[in-house]
């Protein structure tokens, strides 16, 4: 597995240091408009590839707070690419309502804007108090960076990458950076 990487992008320790900070500020904007703690918070974790960083931030999240785990997946998985593919599947276990309650939808990548829109749509329906919106990459490219989002840990560049959740075909989430892959790695399938 590890020969099959490119370069390191981000380090393991720069992740840390930035999920600390991206915690303090989510930290300090929610109990700013609450006036304290919020009384409901829930975390909407988009799954699978925002499973290492939500299990980082919410233990840097001194706060009151449930997990509402949902699965939309919007690209095959078995391409280096999710652009112009449409939102496949929305597996919502979420409450009907959830009037009340502050919602942080979190995500892996931030690339076409397809998985987060499509969460923020089935969120709207429930009428929760407020819908934040926290990624840990958003790739330099004009959809991602025109799409409005609270929170960004890294812009990167419009590269493919993986390694701290993410993925290429399955593989690679282990990786505890986040690297790019040599291009045979590509040409194997
Ligand atoms: P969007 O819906 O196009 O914004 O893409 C978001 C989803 O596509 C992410 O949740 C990832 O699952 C996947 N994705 C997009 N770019 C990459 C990448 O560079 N590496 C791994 N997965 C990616
Ligand atoms: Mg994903």
């Amino acid at each position: 597995m590890l020969e099959d990487i490119d370069r390191i992008l981000i380090s393991r320790e720069t992740i840390a240091r930035r999920v600390r900070e991206i915690a303090q500020q989510i930290t300090h904007d929610l109990c700013l408009e609450e006036e304290g703690p919020p009384a409901e918070l829930t975390l909407v974790p988009i799954l699978t590839g925002s499973l290492i960083f939500v299990a980082d931030l919410i233990r840097e999240l001194p706060l009151k707070l449930q997990l509402n785990l949902v699965s939309i997946s919007s690209y095959s998985g078995t391409k280096a690419t999710s652009r112009g593919a449409a939102v496949e599947q929305s597996l919502t276990k979420l409450p009907e309502s959830m009037a009340g309650t502050h919602v942080l939808v979190i995500d892996d990548i931030l690339d076409s804007g397809n998985t987060l829109r499509a969460a923020i749509v089935a969120l709207h329906h429930r009428q929760p108090a407020s819908i934040r919106t926290c990624v840990l990459l958003r790739k330099q490219r004009p959809e991602a960076m025109a799409f409005p989002v609270d929170y960004v840990c890294f812009d990167i560049p419009d590269v493919f990458v993986v390694g701290y959740g993410l993925d290429y075909n399955g593989y690679y989430r282990n990786l505890p950076d986040i690297v790019t892959l040599r291009p045979e790695v590509f040409r194997r399938r």
